[in-house]
């Protein structure tokens, strides 16, 4: 047996040696991680069960069959996140570029079979070239069937991808249908084509950090939802997000012990809202006052900042917040927020997480360019993410409730349960300036003083309709609050929907407008 145990060590060691020291000490430069020192930090300390570490590829083109090196760039398997089970793998960029071969694709398969299986989230760190050139289509093929996985595991298992390397061409598929990216910033970039290409057919010249790496996807595509310093910065974000989300779609296992009080009054929020309409405040601030112990972990922090989405508890349970940012755009909703919240909200009804809406928003931003990049459809997207969810969903305005965006941003027309309202809150068609130069135009041009009846005007409809009282007696607004009770009254609610249950009509699946 002694002499079996020894040939098993040195396979192991074989195995471990990855592309060897040389390869290694080029990937570690600029202060990357080996894929195995990536799991390391990713995982609890000794939780990592490694599957398939002495597969090989059976690739016999330009002489591949004399180099099969075992797990073939890729380290699969699962382990434990704060003591909870999840499935990984980790792309070996030393090992023929992490580039995907087939077997590598089955690899990645079968691990994501029982994640699927068993219900626990599956995290893809991927460092690769690509397609493995030298197998050609079977590779193609290995990707199809992870984006059919991708596809299937959707809305059952959380599916996290982290962006350690390059990552293009087809390869970005997968990680765009999982449902959290993360990308390291100046070491990772995603693209469809990358800048030969782009200038071979478009003359365009441009880095591949510009093209796509971690700001400009955070920043303007929106396609990665975290970016990370290094690669270490990176693990440790995956570990907190995973604190928030359920394993699986029937999982409700992510509450933890606080002490923060669940009746705890925050009377400083009593002097947040400014007066002044026009004054802008900070929504983080709000949010930050109110949520167990003031813990915050903002998603696509810096995308679509006129809107917020992150994950908080009260009272221990994990929520979905959604809130409009009066700081930026006065916290209209457009296409980019519309989009960044739409998606937000899906996660979390599928994920049984409630959603709390935090609401300032004056509408829809104007524009040429909204109209003709389809703020109408994509607008559609939030309103239709609202109406579907069927967790519990609280909402609260704080100031301004207007228009269509009033409608959209989880109001009681579209099935939310809870609806608060500050005495602050302006809940109406428009702003009464607005209002007023449509609707009394014609008495304020026969005036003989104008702007004095314009003024006059103006005040009457706001005395009439930028208040929370029209809602409140039409019972669209359950309850106008004093601001210092928002804890307590977002977790009354919350208690009170502990157990909600809701039924959309049996259907094979709606049809949002994509
Ligand atoms: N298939 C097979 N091998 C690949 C590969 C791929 N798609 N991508 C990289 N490799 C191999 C390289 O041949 C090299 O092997 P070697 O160490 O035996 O020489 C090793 O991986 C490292 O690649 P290298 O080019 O030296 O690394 P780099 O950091 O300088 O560049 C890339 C990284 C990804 C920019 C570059 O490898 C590349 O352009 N790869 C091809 C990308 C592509 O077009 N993929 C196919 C379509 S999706």
């Amino acid at each position: 047996m002694q002499k079996k145990i020894a040939e098993l060590e040195k396979r192991n060691e074989l195995a471990m040696a990855g592309g060897g020291p040389e390869k290694k000490a080029k990937h570690k430069q600029g202060g990357r991680l080996t894929a195995r020192e990536r799991l390391d930090v990713l995982l609890d300390p000794g939780s990592f069960v490694e599957m398939d570490r002495f597969v090989t590829h059976r690739c016999t083109n330009f002489g591949m069959e004399k180099n099969k090196p075992y797990g073939d760039g890729i380290i699969t398997g699962y382990g434990r996140i704060n003591g909870k089970l999840v499935y990984v793998s980790s792309q070996d960029f030393t090992v023929t570029g992490g580039s995907m071969s087939r077997t590598q694709a089955n690899k990645i398969c079968k691990v994501m079979d029982l994640a699927i299986k068993n219900g626990a989230p599956f995290i893809s760190i991927n460092d690769s070239g690509g397609a493995r050139i030298q197998e050609g289509i079977e590779s193609l093929g290995g990707y199809a069937d992870i984006f059919t996985r991708n596809v299937m595991g959707s809305g059952v298992i959380p599916q996290i991808t982290a962006i350690m390397g390059p990552c293009a061409g087809g390869a970005v598929y997968s990680p765009s249908i999982t449902d959290f990216v993360f990308m390291v910033e100046n070491t990772s970039y995603m693209f469809v084509t990358g800048p030969d290409v782009i200038k071979a057919v478009t003359h365009e010249e441009v880095t591949k950090e510009q093209l796509g790496g971690a700001a400009t996807h955070s920043q303007k595509s929106g396609v990665a939802h975290f970016t990370a310093k290094d690669d270490k910065h990176c693990l440790l974000l995956i570990r907190e997000l995973m604190g928030f989300l359920p394993s699986n779609n029937l999982d409700d296992s992510a509450a933890l012990a606080t002490k923060d009080r669940p009746d705890r009054i925050v009377d400083s929020l009593n002097a947040l809202i400014p007066d002044n309409p026009k004054k802008p405040y900070d929504m983080l601030q709000l949010i930050s006052e109110v949520v167990d112990e003031g813990y915050f972990l903002e998603i696509h922090k810096h995308f679509a900042q006129n809107i917020i989405v992150g994950y908080a508890r009260f009272n221990g349970r994990p929520v979905g917040i959604v809130a409009n940012q009066p700081q930026v755009l006065a916290g209209c909703l457009n296409i980019e927020a519309s989009r960044k919240a739409a998606r937000f909200i899906r996660f979390c009804d599928a994920f049984n997480i409630p959603i709390v809406s935090f609401v300032d928003v004056p509408g829809f931003l104007p524009g040429k360019d909204q109209e003709w990049n389809g703020i109408i459809t994509h607008g559609a997207k939030l309103l239709y993410a609202y109406a579907e969810a069927s967790v519990p969903k609280v909402t609260l305005i704080t100031r301004k409730a207007y228009g269509g965006a009033y409608i959209v941003m989880g109001s009681k027309l579209l099935r939310s349960d809870v609806n608060l309202a500050y005495p602050s809150a302006e809940i109406a068609v428009m702003g009464a300036e607005g209002a007023v130069n449509i609707i009394q135009r014609e008495a304020i041009a026969k005036a003989k003083d104008p702007a004095t009846e314009r003024a006059r005007l103006t005040a009457e409809y706001e005395e009439m309709f930028s208040n929370p009282y029209v809602s409140a007696e039409l019972g669209y607004t359950d309850e106008v609050i004093e601001p210092a009770l928002t804890r307590k009254r977002i977790i009354d609610s919350l208690e009170m929907l502990k157990n909600k249950r809701d039924i959309i009509p049996p259907k094979k699946h709606g049809n949002i407008p994509l």
